[in-house]
């Protein structure tokens, strides 16, 4: 997996002056069976979250609130990705090196992934992510 897989993906969007609505679906918009749903909130305007890889979970981000700037890194090129719009996601496979950064402040981050959480599905320290990726481990 390198940067140029993750993709920003437009979502559905029914506006309507009584206020706006929008929907996912997995093996649609989201391109992987939902195993988990988790939402990042209370961030302090200008925190990060989440430096890490995953070996097999992918993940699925939307900005329902507020914004953020998803940083991905491939281990040798790095994208950054703003989310500031409810009708947007960012799809991130496995195996990438991704940071949370920029909260605004009362930002709300929606995130689906395709595995159930696991401790060991987590790669934490960016210089053991550049020795799998560089053997191909992930
Ligand atoms: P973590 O993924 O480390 O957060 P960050 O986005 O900053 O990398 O998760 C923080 C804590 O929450 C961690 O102790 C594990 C727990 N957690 C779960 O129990 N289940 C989950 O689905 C997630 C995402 C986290």
């Amino acid at each position: 997996m390198t940067v140029e897989d993750v993709k920003i993906i437009e979502l559905p969007k029914f506006s309507d002056p009584r206020g706006n609505l929008s929907f996912v679906e997995q093996l649609n918009h989201i391109p992987f069976e939902i195993k988990r749903t988790y939402w990042i909130y209370d961030v302090p305007g200008g925190e990060s979250r989440g430096g890490h890889a995953y070996k097999l979970n992918k993940e699925f981000i939307v900005a329902l609130s507020g914004a953020f700037d998803v940083v991905v890194d491939d281990g040798s090129q790095k994208k950054t990705f703003s989310l500031n719009r409810s009708y947007y996601g960012l799809y991130i496979p496995n195996g990438l090196w991704r940071e949370m950064i920029n909260f605004s402040t009362n930002s709300l981050a929606l995130e689906f992934g395709s595995e159930h959480y696991k401790k060991g599905d987590y790669i934490r320290e960016y210089e053991i992510f550049k020795i799998m990726k560089g053997n191909g481990e992930i």
